[in-house]
């Protein structure tokens, strides 16, 4: 527990009031800054660490800017002022860094015997012991060095020796000290990164929206974020940190619990399900207890370590080359199955992304029979030495797609490339033959009249939130265009009766549905229907900002630079929509489009009513679709957004929402809504 500040004004005050910064002296804006920067790390400590804020979101938030102003004003710039955790300067590259100590990993196993025979063997070798036991934190480990209580360094696992440094972005978490009161000199400590699943669930929702990639799994968010170059965009995301170890101090410790009250006292996130057992029978049921919550808890484990509590019992363990002998990872029966990979195909996407798919012997994990997962790229079939015939790991992380986790019979030696039999991503395209383009770690069919792309391509036109045409899922796409009916989305307006009452399964009612879908999807607004074309990168959101930004002939030969000035558009979906533009079956494709659909550039068209107003959305509002609900405000007036600010006006909480905004909201002091609030207030306000 971190004491309060003796003396500090700026710790429990209900109202703040300052001279303004012309009329500070120097030396005076010095000592204000340092007592804000204290009365900040303080009330971090207890809105992040503690959960139990002391001051209004307002007042907080008032503190912030003026120690930000005096900064400014006065340049009293510290790298480890509180001011910094909304992220630097973007860097070139994360650097190689050695550990304090190198990491070992752990002996581990699911096993009940194994747990068991770990501990007869400590007691054999040194008699009665304790052990701490700890949830299995199931992200990335992070060693933190602070210097005289000063953060100095935070340093990813990396080979165990050496890791990356990410000081830039760890210090974007609210929860990490920046410096500590009353710490030894020397002190290092190890903690894990992870992001929490509402977080995830969040994040992975807003990259959908914007036509990215969703991560597979918290732990990959988690560890994709950890490394981004731009701590900026790290403070953006939610990460979190649980500390559990102390490897270095000047302090003298005797034990695990020593250390972990040592990392309490001084303000680390240590997490409340840490204890003590006193056997193995203690951890067998603390592992039994953590399984039965781990549903409910906000982080994923993948299941518990005991530690002997003791330092010198430790010393007198030792340790192998690989891992100390005092502890141990009792790991929970996985959401994994093991089974064999009897082929490796290459599946294209919409995007006509190219993607390794393992083709398994059916198996089954935790109730769902897995018969295919997904192995990402190339690179990551060549790292996990994954070929046809061996036998892997499946994990169903998150519930979500299966995943090939690791290449259990490893002992084969692995196939390194296309020459000694391993796989290689095919140079045509597997379903038109088209040429195959290398982007990074991705490969794409470059022909974008593939049928495999056409397919998905006519499914998302019609899609819900694209052009709306119903009737025209997986299977009907499919039938249009192995029926030779759809070259093209355009050849969509191109149909008639005949063609389709050919078709197995169609009949006369269908048929007309479809044209009269087909008929009433004309007109439509120019940002879905910049989103129908499926334009690499671009969501419902960045389409509608597209379509403000530009009428669709000046969007089509936008200059990639042109492009950079429209909200959240880098230089990657600037180059997504140059690309598309400049492919001339795609030109075709619009120009027919265009003719058939005429799009309507159409913002604030409908109304004024909500003119003015900034609303952000988290969850699901029952009834609508996210896009139908930011069309409908826009349409209106209001700027739909994604991320709380000082600017927003309403957080409408719908059903399953996130924290982090929520969070958001109560910080800046924005209104929230529920779904029933958010008519009442907004919907109903429109005519
Ligand atoms: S102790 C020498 N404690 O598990 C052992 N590790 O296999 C040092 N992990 O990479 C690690 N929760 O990232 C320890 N409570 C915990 C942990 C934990 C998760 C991870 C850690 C490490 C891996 C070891």
């Amino acid at each position: 527990m971190v004491e309060e500040p003796d003396d500090n004004p700026y710790v429990r005050t209900p109202e703040t009031s300052f001279d303004p910064i012309e009329d500070v002296h120097e030396d005076a804006a010095r000592e204000q800054a340092e007592r804000l920067r204290e009365a900040i790390e303080y009330h971090d400590y207890r809105y992040y660490v503690a959960n139990d804020p002391v001051i209004a979101d307002r007042i907080y938030d008032a503190l912030f800017d003026r120690l930000r102003k005096l900064e400014d004003a006065f340049d009293l710039d510290d790298e480890n002022s509180p001011t910094r955790r909304v992220g630097g300067e973007p860097l070139d590259e994360l650097e190689t860094v050695d550990h304090v100590a190198p990491m070992l990993s752990l002996q581990s196993s699911g096993d009940p015997e194994e747990i068991r025979e770990f501990d007869r063997r400590i007691r054999e070798a040194v008699g009665d012991v304790d052990y701490s036991a700890e949830p299995k934190f199931d992200g990335l480990s992070v060693e933190v060095v602070y210097e005289d209580g000063v953060f100095d360094r935070a340093v990813t696992r990396g080979d165990g020796e050496a890791g990356e440094d990410v000081s830039a972005n760890l210090k974007t978490v609210g929860s990490v000290p920046l410096r500590l009161s009353g710490a030894p000199d020397v002190l290092a400590v190890r903690g894990e990164v992870y992001m929490p699943r509402s977080g995830f669930q969040e994040l992975n929702e807003r990259r959908v929206e914007r036509g990215d990639d969703p991560f597979a799994n918290p732990r990959n968010a988690a560890a994709g974020t950890i490394r981004l170059l731009d701590p900026a965009a790290v403070a953006d995301r939610p990460l979190e940190v649980f500390f559990y170890d102390v490897i270095e101090t000047s302090a003298t410790l005797r034990s695990q619990t020593e250390a972990v009250d040592l990392l309490r006292e001084l303000g680390f996130r240590v997490d409340d399900e840490t204890t003590v057992v006193d056997d193995a029978e203690g951890v067998l049921d603390y592992r039994d207890r953590l399984m039965d919550e781990r549903a409910d808890l906000e982080y994923e484990i993948d299941g518990v370590v005991a530690k002997v509590v003791d330092f010198e019992t430790r010393e007198r363990l030792g340790s192998t080359a690989r891992h100390p002998r005092w502890a141990f990872a009792y790991k929970f029966p996985a959401r994994t199955g093991e089974t064999t990979v009897e082929r490796i195909v290459v599946q294209v996407g919409r995007t006509g992304k190219l993607t390794p798919v393992a083709l398994l012997d059916p198996v089954d994990v935790r109730g769902v029979t897995i018969s295919r997962a997904t192995l990402h790229n190339a690179a990551q079939v060549r790292e996990l030495g994954v070929s046809e015939g061996t036998t892997v790991r499946i994990e169903r992380a998150g519930d979500v797609i299966p995943e090939v986790a690791e290449v259990v019979d490893s002992e084969e030696p692995r196939s390194s490339g296309a020459d000694d039999g391993g796989f290689a991503m095919p140079e045509t395209c597997p379903v038109c033959g088209g040429r195959v383009a290398e982007e990074g770690e991705y490969h794409f069919c470059a022909n974008a009249s593939c049928p495999a792309q056409l397919k998905r391509s006519v499914q998302h036109f019609c899609s819900r939130d694209a052009m709306d045409i119903q009737g025209v899922g997986e299977r009907a796409a499919e039938q249009l265009v192995e029926a030779g009916l759809v070259e093209s989305v355009a050849d969509l307006y191109d149909l008639d009766a005949d063609d389709l009452i050919g078709m197995e399964g169609w009949g006369e009612r269908s048929a007309e549905n479809l044209l009269s879908e087909l008929e009433g999807s004309r007109g439509v607004d120019l940002g879905t229907f910049l989103y129908a074309l499926g334009i690499r990168h671009v969501g419902t959101e960045r389409a509608r900002a597209l379509a403000s930004a530009f009428p669709l002939e000046v969007l089509m030969d936008a200059s990639a630079g042109a492009l950079r000035d429209v909200e959240d558009v880098g230089p990657e979906v600037a180059e997504a929509v140059t690309a598309f533009f400049e492919t001339p079956a795609n030109v075709e494709t619009v120009e027919r489009l265009r003719e058939a659909v005429r799009p309507e550039r159409r913002a604030d068209a409908d109304g004024d009513e909500l003119d003015g107003l900034t609303v952000v959305f988290t969850g699901s509002v029952p009834g609508y679709t996210r896009s139908e609900l930011s069309d409908l405000l826009e349409r209106h007036g209001a700027s739909v957004t994604s991320s709380v600010s000082g600017a927003t006006d309403y957080l409408v909480v719908g059903e399953d929402p996130g924290t982090r905004k929520r969070e958001a909201a109560e910080r800046e002091a924005v209104e929230t809504l529920d779904p029933e609030a958010f008519e009442e207030r907004l919907l109903s306000r429109i005519e």
